[in-house]
Order: C-alpha cells, then structure tokens, then sequence
C-alpha cells in the first residue's frame, strides 16, 4: 500500500512504527475544498498543530484559531501575524492569557460572561490594546459525533446562554469594550443539517449587536470516516452562509465579515497512523463464538478516538502474505481492555479484514485530526514521529520521544 508515491513499508522501516503520516496532497485537496466556503476561512488549529501542516495552511491564506495562549504562540513562530489569529479560550483565561492577547494585538472570542468581563477589566488595568471585542454564543442546541464534543445546549459549558446577551451588552458598557464579533461553535463532527440550521440563529442573535463587524459560524464541517460512504457534501453550506451575511449587511448597512473555522474536515483524511502486527490472540464468548484479535503496537496513548468515542477509522494490513478475510478485532499494547480499535460503545466489534502475519504493517485512515494532539505518555510510551508525505517523499517533521526526553521533564531531588 502506498500513500502519495511512497510504500508504508518503506516509511515504518525508515521512520519506525507506530508513526503518523500526513499526505500533502490530500491536505491541499481539503484546502482547496474548504477555503472557498467564506471570506475568511481559520483553521482550528487545535486538530493537528504540526508545523508542516501549520505552513501549509500559512501559505495558502488560511487563517487560525487557537484555543490557547500557547497555540497562538505556536502559530505565530511559523510565521502567522497576530492580526491573523483568533483566540477562543472555551471557557475562562489563563493566567496571563488575557493580557498577553491585549499585548500583542491577538483578537479575543469571550465563551462566558465572566471572561467578557475579565476582558475589559484587563484592558482598563493595561490601558492598552483593542476595546473590540467577540463572544462566543451558545445557541441553545449542538451537534457532536458523541455527546461529549456537542458543544451547544444546556449540558455544554461553552458559550454566553444566548438569553444572556443583554448581560454581556450590559458589561461591555460598564467596560467600554464593542461587541464587534458574534460566534458560535455548536460542536465537532456533527452534521450538516444542524450546522446549517443554527447558522440562522447566528443571525438572530448578532443582530442585537451594534458595533458587529464579523460573524464567525464555526467549525463542525463533518468528514465521514467510512470508505464505503461518500464524503459529506460541504459546497453548498457556501451560499447558505452567503445569504446568512446578507441579511446582515442589510440590517446594519455595511459589510460584515464572514469567518468559519474548522479543523477535522482539514485534516483528517490526510493522516494515516501506520504501526506494526505484533502477533495474533483469541477467546471464545457466552455462546462459544471464537473472536481472533490481531495485536498491534497502536495504543490509545497514540489514537484515543476509538476509546475516547468508540469513533470508527478505516485499517488496512500491508504485507506479503495476507489471509482470506474474516472477522478481526484489531487492538494495541496497552493494559487496558478498552485498548482496542475497532469498538463501538465500550466493546470490541470484528471487522472483516484479511488476516495479517507479525511484521505487517497496519495502516489506520482518517488519523489527521485529533490524533497525535491528544497522544499521550500513558504506559511511558514516548510520543510518536510525525512524517510528510509529498509526491515521491517523505520526510520526517517530528522525532521520536525518547525515554530521556520524558525524564528531562521530571523534578529530582
Ligand atoms: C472553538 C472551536 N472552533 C472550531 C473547532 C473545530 O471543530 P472541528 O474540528 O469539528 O471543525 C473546535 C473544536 O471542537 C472548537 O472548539
């Protein structure tokens, strides 16, 4: 199997497995795609901050939107202005969060009441940087791929309660600041209906807003993880968000900017976390069916999206000598039995694949996205290589952890 040019097996014996791999190719059809959906399109850069992909995004005039002070930071070292980044911190700042933003000229999305109102007491204490300023709107429903990234309604924490919003009037007066951006973000990996539904409410609410001058929908654009199902159509949301800013622009009379910012339909389908068969195990259940598990060295400490949402991804054996198809249930090496890949709702589910040998490779699709960003040191397993795939090569844009790197970290005494 090959990504772009460039044979798996070719890549796992130069780079070591597990490794993630990102094909440029497929990422620049993903940005071809998406960019022309608005005028300014960010890239929700908390799906996959590698600095490769970071600069792909840099050149090709996409925008960012960080979800904290450090990712901010992290796309201004690759090269991205601060005027060219939004932070939405979710929920409340950071220590010097606020501050620094206020500093270094980076525009502000407010997710509650009570950052709005940290907001301006910041700016009345520093007595410098912008009195504009956006809050993030909790339209009062969402729309997740599990409940846990739905992030609309009353059991999501994000947002100002869209029935709050003479309150958060009332404290950008007492501060002095403009509500000059209105935002919503109802979740990640929902669907189209419901982001295109609720793009009306935006509209609604930002209406109250005197001194608006952008409007941002969002991330949430889907991306089916299913090869036999077609990707989710995405290109008419564009002229949905048209007609959404030109009732806007009517009712204020002047332009209004439109922005969205998503991160997994950008990224997903351009990464491939390929790992190694390690060896073959099996059981027998109540009923005395046989279940064979093909054991692999992909843990959740380097995909959690199958343990974390019982999330689907699409495997593939690479080898010399595969087997007939038969019901497989494809795990990794951690000690837990959640440690498995191909689950739903917390049990191990078979998937028909070819039987694989010790030594495969094993190539897990749609990897892109929340992949290595939520990898962790879970078993003092070291953080994985990331590679580029680009035509003919690939190369490598992150190393391997060490154990001395994870150590280095440790205060002794
Ligand atoms: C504020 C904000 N914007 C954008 C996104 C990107 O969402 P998605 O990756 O589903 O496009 C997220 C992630 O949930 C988010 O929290």
């Amino acid at each position: 199997m090959k990504i772009e040019n460039v044979e798996v097996r070719k890549i796992t014996e130069e780079f070591g497995a597990p490794v993630y791999v990102y094909s440029m190719e497929a990422l620049r059809a993903a940005i071809a795609e998406i960019k022309p959906l608005a005028p300014v399109v960010r890239y929700a850069m908390k799906a996959n901050s590698n600095r490769r992909i970071l600069k792909e995004m840099l050149a090709q005039g996409v925008k960012i939107d960080a979800v904290s002070v450090l990712e901010a930071q992290r796309a201004l070292r690759v090269g991205f202005k601060p005027e060219d980044v939004c932070f939405t911190s979710d929920v409340f700042f950071n220590a010097g969060e606020v501050d620094y933003c206020l500093e270094n000229g980076i525009y502000c999305n407010c997710g509650t009441l009570g950052m709005l109102r940290e907001y301006g007491q910041a700016q009345s204490r520093l007595g410098k940087g912008s009195n504009e300023v956006s809050i993030r709107i909790n339209p009062g429903e969402g729309a997740g791929h599990s409940k846990k990234t739905n992030t609309g309604g009353p059991y999501s924490k994000h947002g100002i309660w869209h029935e709050n919003l003479d309150e958060a009037k009332a404290i950008a007066k007492e501060y002095g600041l403009k509500i000059t951006g209105a935002h919503i973000h109802i979740g990640s990996g929902g669907d189209m209906e419901h982001l295109k539904r609720l793009t009306g409410k935006l509209v609604d609410f930002a209406k109250q807003f005197e001194d608006l001058q952008i409007v941002n929908f969002g991330g949430g654009l889907p991306y089916q993880y299913r090869t036999d199902l077609p990707q989710a159509e995405i290109a008419d949301y564009k002229p949905i968000l048209r007609e959404r800013v030109e009732i806007l622009e009517k009712h204020f009379g002047r332009k209004i900017v439109c922005e969205i910012e998503p991160g997994r339909r950008f990224v997903a389908g351009c990464g491939y976390l390929l790992g190694e068969v390690r060896s073959l195990n099996h059981t027998f259940d109540e009923s005395g069916k046989r279940l064979d598990y093909v054991l692999t060295n992909i843990g959740f400490c380097h995909l959690i999206r199958p343990m974390a949402y019982g999330s689907y991804h699409p495997i593939w054996f690479d080898g010399e000598d595969l087997g007939p198809e038969q019901e497989l249930i494809v795990a990794g090496p951690v000690c837990e039995s959640g440690d498995v890949l191909t689950q739903e709702n917390e049990m191990p589910v078979p998937r028909k694949l070819p039987m694989p040998r010790a030594g495969d490779v094993v190539v897990v699709g749609g990897a892109g996205a929340y992949g290595m960003v939520m990898a962790s040191n879970y078993n003092t397993q070291p953080l994985i290589p990331e590679a580029i795939v680009d035509g003919d090569e690939a190369t490598l844009t992150r190393r391997r952890q060490t154990l001395d790197d994870i150590l280095q970290e440790e205060v002794l005494e």
